[in-house]
């Protein structure tokens, strides 16, 4: 996939995004696989907690620190304003979205054809509102941002990420290339990639957060 080139670094948000993207398709392959009850399966599983905590820190950084920066840098530009509504508008619908995957968890009735249905719909909005954000989005960031705002939004997301970095990392570079790995590494003092390496990583990979079939890499 050609990425668009930016003046500001925006490798962070494209990592954070390939990493929700990376979950969609799991949860996504989950729910297709009828041989075992999907909603057991998904229930069970930890990476669906941890699929709604980390997508609720990114959007609130953003709902709270990025969006509003670059709304007062484009008050006299509508076509830019627009964009912005439209970022609010669609993390607006995917609060009502994960709720809806979570009730058809709990319906004993409804059965997985409705939870594959339901997901269906969050896979394609969630990702839907990740390439119109990269697509539209950035491009006015990249324009209006300042590196305090950059450097707000980055502590907004470690504040809300909090004490949780020995698992929030090691999902954040699950299945990421080599380069990705060694730039997001490279941002941590050498204690921290340390103990990435000896214990955050191999803690994680143990937990195996969404079974043996939403690991899969079979399609
Ligand atoms: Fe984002």
């Amino acid at each position: 996939m050609t990425r668009k080139t930016f003046k500001n670094d925006m490798s962070m948000m494209y990592t954070f995004h390939d990493a929700l993207r990376r979950e969609l398709g799991r949860i996504a392959r989950i729910t297709a696989d009828t041989s075992d009850d999907p909603r057991r399966v998904l229930q069970a599983a930890i990476g669906w907690e941890m699929f709604k905590r980390y997508l609720h820190v990114h959007h609130g950084a953003e709902d709270d620190v990025l969006w509003p920066a670059i709304r007062s840098a484009v008050q006299d530009r509508p076509d830019e304003l627009a964009v912005l509504d439209a970022m609010e508008a669609e993390h607006a619908i995917v609060d009502p979205g994960l709720n809806a995957v979570d009730a058809a968890l709990a319906d004993r009735e409804g059965g997985p054809e409705r939870l594959a249905m339901i997901v269906e719909r969050l896979v394609g909005g969630l990702g839907g509102h990740l390439a119109h954000e990269e697509d539209e989005a950035l491009g006015i960031v990249d324009a209006h941002v300042t590196p305090d705002v950059l450097q707000r939004f980055g502590a907004e997301h470690r504040i809300r990420i909090g004490d949780d970095n020995p698992r929030y990392l090691p999902w954040l570079l699950d299945d990421a290339n080599a380069d990705t790995v060694a730039a997001v590494l490279g941002l941590l003092p050498e204690p921290l990639r340390a103990a990435y390496r000896n214990e955050w990583q191999p803690a994680y990979a143990g937990l195996d957060i969404w079974g043996p079939k939403g690991g899969s890499t079979e399609v």
